[in-house]
């Protein structure tokens, strides 16, 4: 997911470069304001925390787009790429290393596991949104 802060500062065509030269296939693809309740859902995980408030807040102040990215270690590759949850930590040449200023704004989310993905997939997407093409490299 490209957050509020990657739409609002004219990221995510860069950042959809990076994901399809690496040879990844985006299957599906959305810009959308995400609701409260959607943004609750996505962060349930982190109910309780401190920064809990300021997550959802911050997911909702803006559209994001939401993708699926499909490929052999899409979700390893998808977080190496993404980089450190701190920008500050992120490395160069990856997106929150380049691109990144806070841990809160941190331009970029990737799941983190085959079953959050599938409960962000869900979460964002109907079944029908996802689409079959073969991609030629
Ligand atoms: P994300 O990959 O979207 O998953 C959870 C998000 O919580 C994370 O990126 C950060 O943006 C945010 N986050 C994690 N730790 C902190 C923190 N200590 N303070 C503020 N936000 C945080």
């Amino acid at each position: 997911m490209v957050k509020p802060d990657g739409v609002q500062r004219g990221l995510v065509g860069k950042i959809l470069q990076r994901i399809e030269e690496k040879g990844f296939k985006i299957v599906a693809m959305k810009l959308a304001a995400m609701p409260e309740a959607k943004a609750k859902e996505h962060y349930a995980e982190h109910v309780g925390k401190k920064f809990y408030q300021d997550l959802v807040d911050f997911i909702t102040s803006g559209p994001s787009v939401s993708l699926v990215v499909e490929g052999r270690g899409a979700i390893a590759a998808m977080r190496k790429m993404n980089g450190a949850t701190n920008p500050v930590e992120a490395v160069p040449g990856t997106i929150r290393g380049d691109w990144g200023i806070e841990t809160g704004r941190n331009v970029v989310h990737g799941s983190d596991s085959p079953a959050s993905a599938s409960r962000e997939i869900a979460l964002h997407f109907d079944p029908s949104e996802l689409v079959t093409y073969k991609r030629i490299d």
